[in-house]
């Protein structure tokens, strides 16, 4: 029947147009719909005969057939397409790429003063965080440097505003953390330091100290002896001895420099301990009753002992620099000694 091809002519040119989906809705429309072609062609059915009708019927029936389908199928056509551009549209990431050539690692200051915090836990010492702004009081008084006292010129500097300093020595925090435990403590406290230095290898205005504190009944040098060579035969691995010599802190009453025997030579002169066979390592005392007092422990009651363990200059031994600097500076080579590989 002409009028049934004709439709299916047009059909044909129609879905060859559909760009987007509302071309597709308007083609559905136009054929399928209520007053579409192919529902409106029927109302020719009436004056056929018996036969034509017949036939008629299923010619228009396969039409609607190919039509539906045809819709069908250029749905799915474009619904592909728009997912495809918007893949398109997104920035490329290649999931192939290795990244393991990026991996990070720890600082090796974090290495070794986490090294450090897990000895000292093992043998029951807390630990605690110190401010690096700190006030003047804390800083020097606390610890029994007066103002105008010349062992204040042991230390330059850095002076706020406000009057407070940044912090020169973890020692700043032996004030505060006596007054939060009272006694008896065991607590340590590592933390970066600040000191107006002429910078050179061994001299860094930033650096890091991990002072230690054990106060209680009859504490005694013997105490501080067995936790120092403890502490230092745990990093290094091995049995090193150490030795005390007469040292001058405010703070503590003796004072002591503690040198512990050359952990790579094991005492016979190296490059490391400059052929001395031991290495200064930790400045130490037993804490001077003023300093006691002023942290609101009765002297009289108790002692103790404290340490400030120089953490830079035990990372630079243990890794190898010869430099301080590197251990601020932004040089990865410094950070690729440790990195985990
Ligand atoms: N605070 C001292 C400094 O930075 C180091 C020190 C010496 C700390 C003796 C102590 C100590 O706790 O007992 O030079």
């Amino acid at each position: 029947m002409k009028e049934l091809d004709n439709i299916k002519e047009s059909y044909i040119s129609d879905m060859a147009n559909v760009k987007i989906m509302d071309d597709l809705n308007n083609l559905r429309v136009n054929y399928l719909g209520k007053n579409g072609h192919l529902t409106t062609i029927m109302k020719l059915i009436k004056d056929l005969s018996v036969e034509e009708k017949k036939s008629f019927g299923v010619a228009v029936n396969d039409l609607k057939g190919e039509v539906t389908r045809g819709i069908e199928a250029k749905t799915e056509e474009l619904k592909n397409a728009a997912l495809l551009a918007e893949l398109n549209s997104m920035p490329k990431v290649d999931l192939t790429v290795s990244s393991a050539e990026k991996k990070g690692s720890l600082h090796p200051v974090t290495i070794i003063q986490q090294r450090l915090i897990n000895i000292f836990r093992g043998m029951g010492f807390a630990v605690e965080d110190g401010n690096e702004v700190e006030t003047e009081y804390n800083n020097f008084e606390a610890v029994n440097i007066p103002k105008f006292h010349p062992a204040r010129d042991m230390q330059d500097t850095f002076y706020l505003d406000n009057n407070q300093v940044l912090k020169t020595h973890t020692s700043a925090s032996q004030n505060r953390i006596m007054k939060k435990y009272g006694a008896p403590l065991k607590v340590i406290f590592p933390g970066r330091c600040f000191r107006n230095e002429e910078l050179d290898a061994s001299h860094e205005n930033t650096f890091f100290q991990m002072e230690g504190m054990m106060v209680d009944k009859n504490v005694s040098i013997s105490n501080l002896i067995y936790f120092m060579k403890t502490m230092l035969s745990e990093v290094f691995g091995k049995e090193v001895d150490v030795r005390l010599r007469p040292g001058f802190f405010p703070f503590v009453e003796p004072g002591f420099e503690l040198d512990c025997s050359c952990p790579y030579c094991g005492g016979k002169g190296c490059r490391v301990c400059k052929q001395g066979g031991w290495i200064e390592l930790c400045p130490c005392g037993m804490i001077h009753p003023n300093v006691l007092e002023m942290g609101g422990i009765n002297p009289d009651e108790y002692q103790g002992f404290a340490f400030g363990l120089g953490l830079s200059r035990l990372v630079m031994m243990t890794y190898g620099f010869t430099d301080i600097r590197n251990l601020n500076g932004k040089d990865l080579k410094v950070l690729e000694q440790t990195k985990i590989k």
